[in-house]
């Protein structure tokens, strides 16, 4: 039974999200997100986006696993006209988990490989792959790096939640921080990055900047001295660098970011009720992009508009716009009506959520119209998901829309869509968190279980999902 998603009509939706002083919009037709769009030259066949999504399903060594060329081939045969590779780390001690893949000499052949695969599994289909699109995120995780965090700056209220796993100690400010030295270094990896990744024929490379991961961090690192901290411009600079240098290398290339428009701050569950409540703080907020620094709950989208504005005149031709931080506020990013097993229960109705993601990446839409933005925050909506993102991108409140966990469930939503007007409905997430919990899932052998869609994926994680299970109750 679901807590929060109780419609059963389209009528019902758009009355709920008014008692909750909401507008959200739900189109009759699916026909505005077949309609083609030019991005930078090339034309991408359907509106409909596959979001990163890594599956933590690689090998030690930073190479795709049998699931993740699975995954590619599932993303392409899907009928989406854009596919969002997923995490792949520039450096080694970049890494999220054990598992994450990892840009290196040793990985491009199979980087290589999950393109091709996704491609002809595109066309086997019945698609035609000239208008299809596939990128891959480029990221340094920075503070969840596994091995140790290396940090951008000392965040008040994340260093509390930061351990050192080599040590055991919780971050404080006598932790170091990445040097400006090492920040120089990133970018030339990124700019090599970069020409790798244009070189095994991916279509475009994302330079991740979102939830809170290194670059994300450094955007809110207004409390770290030097070149990389204080001002805007100094905040900026990585990023500014990084694209200005693919700019000219690759002036046809196509540059995108995932972006943080909204940071918030950490959110920890009550302890009788479970209910997630925002971690005790004094305002003003040192460190939280896209935030109001006296109230938190309020985005302050003067710097992300400033930012998305410059990004398009510097050379980035796409942006996925996203919100939050999975490991600290994960309502934030993920509404749902389940939330993961280390997590809180919701703070707020989940559509109050999806609709901050629909504001917010409005508010940037409509700042900056020459620059092709992806929106976030579909998947809760369940069955009237691709019909609310129809409205969205049929009134240009956004161009493209972008699906997560929906496509752990359903990767074919795309097709679903063209063909029968609507979601299979027994393929539809239902948001039950089962993909987080077995990210955040401990003691596998290889240090992290793959994830996927337990319940509608069943064959393959409905056994990975029992003996997570079992492992729990050993454990308690
Ligand atoms: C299992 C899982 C893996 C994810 N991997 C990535 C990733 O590699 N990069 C990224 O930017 N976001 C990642 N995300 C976040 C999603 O891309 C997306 O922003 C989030 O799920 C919200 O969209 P949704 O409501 O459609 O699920 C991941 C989320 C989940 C649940």
């Amino acid at each position: 039974m679901s807590r929060y998603f109780k419609y059963k009509t389209a009528e019902d939706l758009v009355a709920g999200a008014r008692e909750l002083g909401q507008e959200i919009a739900v189109a009759d037709s699916v026909e505005p997100l077949f309609q083609p769009l030019n991005i930078g030259g090339r034309t991408v066949g359907n509106r409909l986006v596959i979001h990163p999504m890594e599956g933590c399903d690689g090998t030690l060594d930073g190479l795709p696993g049998e699931l993740t060329y699975r995954r590619y081939q599932r993303f392409g045969a899907g009928g989406a006209k854009l596919i969002w590779g997923e995490a792949t780390a520039v450096w080694e001690e970049g890494r999220a988990n054990s598992r994450q893949l990892l840009l290196a000499d040793h990985t491009l052949a199979a980087l290589e490989r999950m393109l091709t695969e996704c491609r002809q599994a595109h066309r086997a289909a019945g698609n035609n792959d000239g208008d299809l699109l596939v990128g891959l995120q480029l990221t340094h995780s920075g503070r969840y790096a596994f091995r140790k965090p290396i940090l951008a700056t000392h965040d008040p209220l994340l260093d509390p939640l930061t351990q050192d796993k080599s040590t055991g100690r919780v971050v404080d400010a006598s932790y170091p921080l990445i040097s400006d030295s090492d920040l120089e270094r990133l970018i030339d990896r990124f700019v090599e990055a970069a020409r790798l990744v244009y070189g095994l024929g991916y279509d475009f490379v994302d330079i991740k900047q979102c939830h809170r991961y290194l670059l994300s961090e450094l955007l809110a690192a207004k409390n770290r001295p030097g070149p990389f901290g204080g001002s805007y411009e100094n905040r900026t600079r990585l990023i500014r660098e990084v694209v200005q240098r693919i700019r000219a290398e690759f002036p046809d290339k196509l540059i995108a970011t995932r972006m943080n428009a909204y940071d918030g701050i950490p959110y920890r569950a009550m302890a009788e009720t479970r209910i997630g409540t925002p971690v005790i703080h004094e305002p003003p907020l040192v460190c939280a992009w896209g935030t109001s620094a006296l109230d938190h709950t309020l985005e302050d989208l003067e710097e992300p508009i400033r930012l998305v504005r410059d990004l398009a005149r510097w050379g980035v031709g796409l942006i996925n716009i996203t919100l939050g931080n999975p490991y600290s506020n994960p309502h934030i990013g993920r509404p749902a009506d389940y939330p993961p097993v280390d997590g809180y229960l919701p703070p707020e109705h989940p559509l109050l959520g999806v609709a901050r993601h629909f504001r917010i990446a409005h508010a940037l839409q409509a700042a900056v119209p020459e620059v092709t933005l992806v929106g976030t925050g579909y998947s809760w909506l369940q069955e009237f998901a691709g019909h609310v993102a129809a409205a969205n991108v049929g009134t240009g409140r956004i161009a493209l829309a972008g699906f997560g966990r929906a496509t752990l469930s359903h990767p074919d939503f795309a097709q679903a869509l063209r063909d029968e007007g609507r979601f299979q409905r027994k393929k539809v997430c239902r948001t039950f968190s089962y993909c987080t919990g077995l990210m955040r899932a401990k003691d596998h052998p290889l240090g992290q279980y793959e994830t996927g869609c337990p319940p509608f994926d069943k064959e393959v994680y409905g056994p990975v999902w029992k003996e997570v299970e079992a492992k729990r109750g050993d454990a308690t």
